[in-house]
Protein backbone atom coordinates (compact mmCIF):
# COMPACT_ATOMS: atom_id res chain seq x y z
CA UNK A 1 0.00 0.00 0.00
CA UNK A 2 1.39 3.38 -0.78
CA UNK A 3 1.53 6.12 1.61
CA UNK A 4 -0.91 8.40 -0.38
CA UNK A 5 -3.96 5.35 -0.47
CA UNK A 6 -2.72 5.09 3.83
CA UNK A 7 -3.78 8.64 4.22
CA UNK A 8 -6.64 8.74 1.76
CA UNK A 9 -8.14 5.79 3.73
CA UNK A 10 -8.09 7.26 6.50
CA UNK A 11 -9.41 10.73 5.95
CA UNK A 12 -12.34 9.29 4.52
CA UNK A 13 -12.85 6.68 7.66
CA UNK A 14 -12.30 10.52 9.82
CA UNK A 15 -15.31 12.04 7.39
CA UNK A 16 -17.42 9.61 8.74
CA UNK A 17 -16.52 9.29 12.21
CA UNK A 18 -14.37 11.83 13.60
CA UNK A 19 -15.02 12.64 17.78
CA UNK A 20 -16.77 15.92 17.95
CA UNK A 21 -14.38 18.17 20.31
CA UNK A 22 -15.43 22.07 21.07
CA UNK A 23 -12.07 23.10 19.56
CA UNK A 24 -12.98 21.19 16.16
CA UNK A 25 -14.85 22.62 13.58
CA UNK A 26 -17.37 20.09 12.09
CA UNK A 27 -17.86 18.16 8.71
CA UNK A 28 -19.41 21.11 6.74
CA UNK A 29 -17.44 23.82 8.10
CA UNK A 30 -14.19 21.20 7.12
CA UNK A 31 -15.44 20.49 3.79
CA UNK A 32 -15.36 24.23 3.12
CA UNK A 33 -12.27 24.26 4.18
CA UNK A 34 -12.63 26.74 7.43
CA UNK A 35 -9.67 26.12 9.74
CA UNK A 36 -10.24 25.77 13.41
CA UNK A 37 -9.54 29.22 16.22
CA UNK A 38 -5.55 28.78 16.51
CA UNK A 39 -6.35 29.85 20.10
CA UNK A 40 -8.84 27.12 20.70
CA UNK A 41 -5.99 24.67 19.16
CA UNK A 42 -3.29 25.52 21.48
CA UNK A 43 -5.89 25.79 24.55
CA UNK A 44 -6.92 22.50 23.90
CA UNK A 45 -3.92 20.93 22.80
CA UNK A 46 -2.09 22.40 26.05
CA UNK A 47 -4.85 20.99 28.63
CA UNK A 48 -4.97 17.72 26.58
CA UNK A 49 -0.97 17.48 27.90
CA UNK A 50 -2.01 16.33 30.81
CA UNK A 51 -5.71 15.55 30.75
CA UNK A 52 -8.46 13.12 28.96
CA UNK A 53 -10.48 14.69 26.31
CA UNK A 54 -13.79 14.11 28.31
CA UNK A 55 -12.30 15.84 32.03
CA UNK A 56 -10.62 18.85 29.16
CA UNK A 57 -14.13 19.45 27.43
CA UNK A 58 -15.79 21.42 30.51
CA UNK A 59 -12.63 23.47 31.23
CA UNK A 60 -12.27 24.52 27.76
CA UNK A 61 -15.61 26.04 27.71
CA UNK A 62 -15.38 27.54 30.76
CA UNK A 63 -12.32 29.48 29.87
CA UNK A 64 -13.07 29.86 25.62
CA UNK A 65 -15.99 31.72 27.39
CA UNK A 66 -14.47 33.51 30.32
CA UNK A 67 -11.77 34.85 27.61
CA UNK A 68 -12.66 34.96 24.41
CA UNK A 69 -9.39 35.83 22.68
CA UNK A 70 -5.90 35.06 23.35
CA UNK A 71 -5.68 38.93 24.44
CA UNK A 72 -8.53 38.54 26.97
CA UNK A 73 -6.51 35.73 28.58
CA UNK A 74 -3.40 37.61 28.45
CA UNK A 75 -4.87 40.43 30.47
CA UNK A 76 -6.45 38.29 33.07
CA UNK A 77 -5.57 38.16 36.29
CA UNK A 78 -2.65 35.63 37.04
CA UNK A 79 -4.89 34.55 40.11
CA UNK A 80 -7.91 34.57 38.49
CA UNK A 81 -6.44 32.00 36.00
CA UNK A 82 -4.94 29.76 38.42
CA UNK A 83 -8.13 29.44 40.06
CA UNK A 84 -9.75 28.15 37.02
CA UNK A 85 -7.37 25.86 36.03
CA UNK A 86 -7.43 23.98 39.68
CA UNK A 87 -8.64 20.55 38.81
CA UNK A 88 -5.99 20.13 35.70
CA UNK A 89 -3.44 20.15 37.80
CA UNK A 90 0.36 21.25 36.80
CA UNK A 91 0.17 24.73 37.58
CA UNK A 92 3.66 24.93 36.03
CA UNK A 93 1.72 24.63 32.80
CA UNK A 94 -0.95 27.39 33.90
CA UNK A 95 1.56 29.65 34.38
CA UNK A 96 3.27 29.08 31.09
CA UNK A 97 -0.20 29.63 29.34
CA UNK A 98 -0.58 33.04 30.60
CA UNK A 99 3.07 33.81 29.63
CA UNK A 100 2.79 32.09 26.34
CA UNK A 101 -0.72 33.98 25.52
CA UNK A 102 1.13 37.67 26.77
CA UNK A 103 3.92 36.91 24.58
CA UNK A 104 1.83 36.18 21.42
CA UNK A 105 -0.23 39.87 22.42
CA UNK A 106 3.15 41.71 23.26
CA UNK A 107 5.43 40.33 20.14
CA UNK A 108 3.28 38.99 17.56
CA UNK A 109 -0.03 41.44 17.63
CA UNK A 110 -2.59 38.68 19.09
CA UNK A 111 -1.97 36.10 16.47
CA UNK A 112 -0.32 33.00 16.86
CA UNK A 113 2.52 32.57 14.69
CA UNK A 114 1.50 29.64 11.29
CA UNK A 115 4.35 27.72 11.41
CA UNK A 116 6.18 25.31 13.31
CA UNK A 117 9.53 27.07 13.93
CA UNK A 118 8.01 30.19 15.22
CA UNK A 119 5.74 28.46 17.27
CA UNK A 120 8.57 26.90 19.05
CA UNK A 121 9.82 29.55 20.53
CA UNK A 122 6.49 30.36 22.14
CA UNK A 123 6.92 29.71 26.19
CA UNK A 124 5.98 26.46 26.65
CA UNK A 125 5.01 25.27 23.60
CA UNK A 126 7.09 22.03 22.43
CA UNK A 127 7.51 20.29 19.49
CA UNK A 128 4.57 18.03 20.20
CA UNK A 129 2.54 21.03 20.76
CA UNK A 130 3.60 23.17 17.88
CA UNK A 131 3.35 20.61 15.43
CA UNK A 132 -0.34 19.94 16.43
CA UNK A 133 -1.15 23.88 16.44
CA UNK A 134 0.96 24.08 13.08
CA UNK A 135 -1.05 21.04 11.53
CA UNK A 136 -4.73 21.52 12.62
CA UNK A 137 -4.63 25.13 12.78
CA UNK A 138 -2.52 26.31 9.86
CA UNK A 139 -2.67 22.65 7.72
CA UNK A 140 1.09 22.85 7.52
CA UNK A 141 2.11 19.18 6.83
CA UNK A 142 3.85 18.79 9.82
CA UNK A 143 4.19 15.16 11.78
CA UNK A 144 2.20 15.00 14.91
CA UNK A 145 3.86 11.91 17.08
CA UNK A 146 2.14 11.40 20.40
CA UNK A 147 1.58 8.36 22.24
CA UNK A 148 -1.60 6.84 20.16
CA UNK A 149 0.79 7.69 16.99
CA UNK A 150 3.30 5.64 18.21
CA UNK A 151 0.98 2.78 18.90
CA UNK A 152 -1.08 2.93 15.72
CA UNK A 153 2.82 3.30 13.59
CA UNK A 154 4.24 0.30 16.14
CA UNK A 155 1.24 -1.84 14.97
CA UNK A 156 0.96 -0.45 11.09
CA UNK A 157 4.44 -1.71 10.43
CA UNK A 158 4.75 -4.37 12.90
CA UNK A 159 8.08 -3.01 14.50
CA UNK A 160 9.14 -5.16 18.25
CA UNK A 161 11.59 -2.07 18.70
CA UNK A 162 10.46 -1.37 22.51
CA UNK A 163 9.65 2.13 23.70
CA UNK A 164 11.49 4.96 24.12
CA UNK A 165 14.23 3.55 21.68
CA UNK A 166 11.72 3.07 18.86
CA UNK A 167 10.62 6.33 18.95
CA UNK A 168 13.18 7.60 16.07
CA UNK A 169 11.90 5.24 13.89
CA UNK A 170 8.16 5.66 14.53
CA UNK A 171 8.45 8.79 14.16
CA UNK A 172 9.92 8.29 10.58
CA UNK A 173 6.77 6.08 10.02
CA UNK A 174 4.78 8.83 11.20
CA UNK A 175 6.28 11.60 8.14
CA UNK A 176 6.29 9.57 5.81
CA UNK A 177 2.38 8.91 5.68
CA UNK A 178 1.62 12.41 6.63
CA UNK A 179 0.19 13.98 3.51
CA UNK A 180 0.12 17.31 2.31
CA UNK A 181 -3.69 17.19 1.43
CA UNK A 182 -5.59 17.99 4.52
CA UNK A 183 -2.75 17.11 7.08
CA UNK A 184 -4.39 18.79 9.93
CA UNK A 185 -7.34 16.38 9.82
CA UNK A 186 -5.01 13.86 9.29
CA UNK A 187 -3.03 14.60 12.33
CA UNK A 188 -6.51 13.95 14.57
CA UNK A 189 -7.41 11.23 12.59
CA UNK A 190 -4.58 9.13 13.38
CA UNK A 191 -5.25 10.62 17.02
CA UNK A 192 -8.89 9.19 16.51
CA UNK A 193 -7.87 6.13 15.44
CA UNK A 194 -5.61 5.91 18.15
CA UNK A 195 -8.40 6.59 21.02
CA UNK A 196 -11.25 4.58 19.47
CA UNK A 197 -10.10 1.44 17.64
CA UNK A 198 -6.30 0.74 18.03
CA UNK A 199 -6.12 0.92 21.71
CA UNK A 200 -3.58 -0.39 23.80
CA UNK A 201 -5.97 -3.36 25.05
CA UNK A 202 -8.33 -5.40 22.47
CA UNK A 203 -7.80 -2.98 19.33
CA UNK A 204 -11.09 -3.01 17.50
CA UNK A 205 -9.32 -4.56 13.86
CA UNK A 206 -12.57 -5.17 12.16
CA UNK A 207 -13.72 -1.68 12.30
CA UNK A 208 -10.19 -0.36 11.22
CA UNK A 209 -9.47 1.52 8.04
CA UNK A 210 -5.80 0.18 8.13
CA UNK A 211 -6.90 -3.47 8.52
CA UNK A 212 -5.94 -4.90 5.66
CA UNK A 213 -2.30 -2.69 5.29
CA UNK A 214 -1.57 -3.59 9.06
CA UNK A 215 1.27 -5.57 9.62
CA UNK A 216 1.07 -6.18 13.25
CA UNK A 217 -3.12 -7.38 12.51
CA UNK A 218 -1.80 -9.36 9.86
CA UNK A 219 0.26 -11.32 12.28
CA UNK A 220 -1.53 -11.51 15.80
CA UNK A 221 0.94 -8.99 16.86
CA UNK A 222 -0.90 -6.36 17.74
CA UNK A 223 -2.46 -6.26 21.35
CA UNK A 224 1.47 -6.67 22.59
CA UNK A 225 2.52 -3.75 20.92
CA UNK A 226 4.20 -1.38 21.41
CA UNK A 227 6.79 -2.70 23.20
CA UNK A 228 8.39 -1.27 26.42
CA UNK A 229 11.73 -1.28 27.89
CA UNK A 230 10.72 -1.86 31.36
CA UNK A 231 11.50 0.87 33.52
N1 LIG B 1 -5.27 14.28 21.84
C1 LIG B 1 -4.57 15.43 21.92
N2 LIG B 1 -4.92 16.27 20.95
C2 LIG B 1 -5.87 15.65 20.22
C3 LIG B 1 -6.62 15.99 19.08
N3 LIG B 1 -6.46 17.18 18.49
N4 LIG B 1 -7.47 15.09 18.58
C4 LIG B 1 -7.61 13.90 19.20
N5 LIG B 1 -6.98 13.52 20.27
C5 LIG B 1 -6.09 14.38 20.79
Amino acid sequence: TRPGDLSADLLAWYDQHARDMPWRTGPAARAAGQRPDPYHIWLSEVMLQQTTVAAVRAYFLRFTALWPTVADLAAAEDARVMGEWAGLGYYARARNLLKCARVVVAGHGGQFPDNRAALLSLPGVGPYTAAAIASIAFDRSETVVDGNVERVMARLFDIHTPLPAAKPELTEKAALLTPHARPGDYAQAVMDLGATICTPRKPACALCPWHDPCLARARGTAPDLPRKTPK
